[in-house]
């Protein structure tokens, strides 16, 4: 099979869209994830797919906390800006309101939920990694928020 039929049918598969932030060395990491799903109920395990060129995996290989911001439908703009691999992770993080959770890891504010996890394993899978973490707590938007979803390249 042909990448580019690959792709176009995987892009059929409407997903939701996540902030994943992680820290190293005091510096704020985030990239923008689609590959974020749960995985296990016992114990509570989640993960994402993340490319094995990406600047995150610096942050993820040291410091083993991240946390997952499940973005709403008004945040189409945070999903490019921390897709945008032109930009720094300090840039990425300008005017973007956060909190942090008590890893010190920053959460994207307003989003649907969040969860704060520790990686328990990291699976090499062609040229990206699975990485896969145990949730230690979170917590979902008191406002009723409606998701933001990804398919076949347009943010809905
Ligand atoms: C909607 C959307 C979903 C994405 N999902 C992923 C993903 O699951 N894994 C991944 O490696 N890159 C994904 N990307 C691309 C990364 O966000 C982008 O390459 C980012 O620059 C990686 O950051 P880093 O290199 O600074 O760590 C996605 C991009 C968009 C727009």
């Amino acid at each position: 099979m042909n990448t580019s039929l690959f792709k176009e049918i995987c892009s059929t598969y409407a997903t939701g869209v996540t902030i994943i932030t992680s820290k190293d060395n005091n510096k704020d990491y985030g990239f923008t994830a689609n590959s974020f799903t749960s995985v296990s109920i016992d114990p509570l395990l989640v993960l994402f797919c993340l490319n094995k060129e990406a600047k995150s995996n610096i942050a993820l290989k040291k410091n083993s906390f991240f946390n997952v911001s499940i973005l709403s439908n008004v945040q189409k703009d945070i999903c490019y800006q921390f897709a945008n691999n032109k930009l720094s992770q300090k840039e990425r993080f300008s005017g973007i309101k956060t909190t942090e959770s008590k890893n010190n890891i920053k959460i994207i504010s307003n989003s649907c939920s969040f969860l704060e996890c520790k990686i328990i394993d990291t699976i090499s899978a062609g040229d990206h990694f699975i990485y896969i973490g145990k949730c230690l707590s979170g917590e979902i938007n008191k406002s009723k928020l409606n998701p933001l979803i990804y398919h076949e390249g347009k943010t809905l």
